[in-house]
């Protein structure tokens, strides 16, 4: 049985879906991934879609579109034939929601490292606290070194959150690699964005150990 990942967080324009496609990428170096897009606004999907017409997909990818009564079994189909299950999630707490989070072995929370992403996050770590599931916070737009940064890491480890110690900075690279329906490690294999997700892979793999 695979293991399946949520990228949540009720924060629009947290990342969830670059997040979820940049790993999807790196994730399928050496294991069979599956990416299930449940936002109504299908982002994930156009991308799976620019993927399947784009020369530089090197990885194979099996790309899913769902909502409603048949996520959960959906979810247990992926599972059963691939490795990964990346889910990504609308920026609301709803029924679809917690359908992910409940067939999640890992909820995963992409946030800018600043206060108000935290506050942000509440509904999710709740649902998540609800449906007793593993949860891993992901700094996205991070700079290096911040008082700020410094100052959320404090409060992530002061409540017993646990946060990945590898973080994404802010990087064109992610976008423009989104845009073509690729992943940062395909457009750039040598570029930092891509060392980073490979980072984040391995922080998430032990994550889900
Ligand atoms: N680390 C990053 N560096 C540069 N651009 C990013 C980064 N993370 C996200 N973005 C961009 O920010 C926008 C919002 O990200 P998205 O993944 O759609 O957020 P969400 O799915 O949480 O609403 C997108 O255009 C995405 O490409
Ligand atoms: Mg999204």
């Amino acid at each position: 049985m695979g293991k399946v990942i949520a990228v949540a967080q009720q924060k629009g324009g947290s990342g969830k879906t670059m997040l979820a496609a940049q790993l999807a990428v790196a994730l399928a170096d050496g294991a069979r991934v599956a990416v299930l897009d449940i936002d109504p606004q299908g982002s994930l999907t156009i991308w799976g879609k620019l993927r399947a017409n784009s020369p530089k997909a090197a990885q194979a990818l099996t790309l899913a579109t769902i909502s409603g009564w048949r996520l959960a079994n959906e979810v247990e189909k992926l599972k059963a034939s691939h490795d990964f299950v990346l889910i990504d999630t609308p920026p609301v707490i709803d029924s679809d929601a917690r359908r992910a989070i409940r067939g999640a072995d890992l909820v995963l929370i992409p946030l800018n490292p600043a206060p108000p992403d935290l506050w942000a996050a509440e509904g999710t770590l709740k649902l998540a606290a609800q449906e007793k599931r593993k949860v891993a916070l992901i700094f996205n737009r991070a700079p290096a070194a911040s008082r700020l940064r410094k100052r959320l890491e404090a409060e992530i480890a002061a409540r017993g959150l646990f946060l990945l110690d590898s973080a994404l900075a802010n990087r064109a690279g992610y976008a423009n690699a989104f845009a073509d329906g690729l992943g940062v490690t395909e457009t750039g294999p040598t570029t930092q964005a891509a060392e980073e997700i490979r980072a984040a892979v391995i922080a998430l793999k032990a994550a889900l150990t």
